[in-house]
């Protein structure tokens, strides 16, 4: 029989209410506690999403004997911090993406969550999301061949001024970080651990970076071209070039809805691959499931990978310069 698990929230901002939103869609997920910094941000949110438990500390959920999964929404820099007291109250957690600002801040993570047992998982959304699987059918029946080249990128304008965390470097800001972080995850899941990493970015105002551009060499001969930005706009989308084919991924790479496979000389064959709900359940499922089963990962987003991930981004900022207050 399926467990019901409880959940406590770190933090009521943007991608809280997303997450607490697909958790109320799901019958083994209550949504128990909510932290915030503000007492009255604690309230509005329980209040609008029916917890019944709001604190005015992060502290207080972790300490909340009925919190069993904790979920930090909190900006990249609080990360290690958040994720650090609530293994340490024994809470499994699940982190919102980066896990943390750098490799050496995910490796005492992941250690310290190994050393007591606990889950724990990078909030890598859209590896739960039913596109993977038609894609992966693809890689493993052969029809896309050897692949030979991985393309991705993830930019967005946003409307908003310095302080905001995409621009600030008190908050660990920067395009790298928030976006780039995920076409880097999808090389690393399609292509694995890079032997060679190239890049060039611009910087804004600010010092972060608002522009990279990465070109990434594999032992195995292919190569990696990845993009991410918060000043130019694009398609947003990722394809796999292999020997035998070409897959392209539609719509924006954090939640696919569409899949064609191209053949040389062929029409494209096209695969819907709709989500229901706003994507961030299948994640929230996929973390209960593995509790359910008694595992302390997920072999869909190791911490190994997640490690992976973030010492690329360490080399990246260091070509780049960069380095946040908190290092
Ligand atoms: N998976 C996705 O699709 C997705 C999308 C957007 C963002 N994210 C990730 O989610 C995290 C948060 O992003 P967001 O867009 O939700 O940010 P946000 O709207 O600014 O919310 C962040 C929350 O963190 C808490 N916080 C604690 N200290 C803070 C500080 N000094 N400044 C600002 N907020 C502080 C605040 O909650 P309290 O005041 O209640 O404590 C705030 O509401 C980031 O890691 C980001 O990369 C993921």
């Amino acid at each position: 029989m399926k467990k019901t698990y409880n959940w406590g929230i770190i933090g009521t901002g943007r991608i809280s209410n997303l997450f607490t939103e697909a958790l109320t869609t799901l019958d083994s997920a209550k949504v128990y506690a909510v932290g915030s910094r503000a007492e009255g941000s604690a309230r509005n949110f329980a209040e609008h999403w029916a917890v019944p438990r709001a604190y005015s500390s992060y502290a207080d959920v972790y300490n909340d004997q009925e919190v069993e999964i904790v979920y930090i929404g909190t900006p990249h820099n609080f990360h290690f911090q958040n994720v650090k007291d609530a293994l340490n109250a024994g809470k499994h957690v699940i982190c919102e993406k980066p896990l943390t600002i750098n490799a050496q801040q995910a490796r005492i993570l992941v250690d310290l969550a190994r050393q007591k047992g606990l889950f724990l998982m990078e909030a890598m959304w859209n590896r739960f999301q039913p596109w993977y699987a038609v894609v992966k059918e693809l890689i493993d029946n052969g029809s896309l061949g050897q692949l030979h080249h991985f393309k991705a990128d993830l930019s967005f304008r946003f409307d908003v001024g310095p302080e905001h965390r995409i621009f600030n470097p008190n908050l660990a800001g920067g395009a790298l970080l928030d976006l780039g972080v995920y076409p880097i995850a999808l090389a690393a899941l399609f292509l694995g651990k890079p032997a060679e990493i190239m890049s060039s970015s611009h910087m804004c105002e600010t010092g972060v970076d608002d522009q990279v551009t990465m070109i990434f060499n594999y032992a195995s001969g292919a190569t990696a071209d990845l993009g991410c930005s918060s000043r130019y706009l694009s398609k947003n989308n990722a394809t796999l070039h292999g020997t035998k084919g070409f897959i392209e991924i539609h719509g924006m790479i954090i939640r696919p809805e569409k899949i064609s496979y191209y053949q040389q000389g062929e029409n494209a064959i096209n695969i819907e691959t709709p989500y229901i709900s706003n994507g961030y359940q299948y994640e929230a499922q996929a973390v209960m499931d593995m509790l359910q089963e008694g595992a302390i990962e997920h072999p869909a987003m190791p911490l190994s990978e997640s490690l992976e991930i973030m010492e690329t981004m360490d080399i990246i900022r260091a070509q780049m310069g960069l380095v946040y207050p908190d290092e």
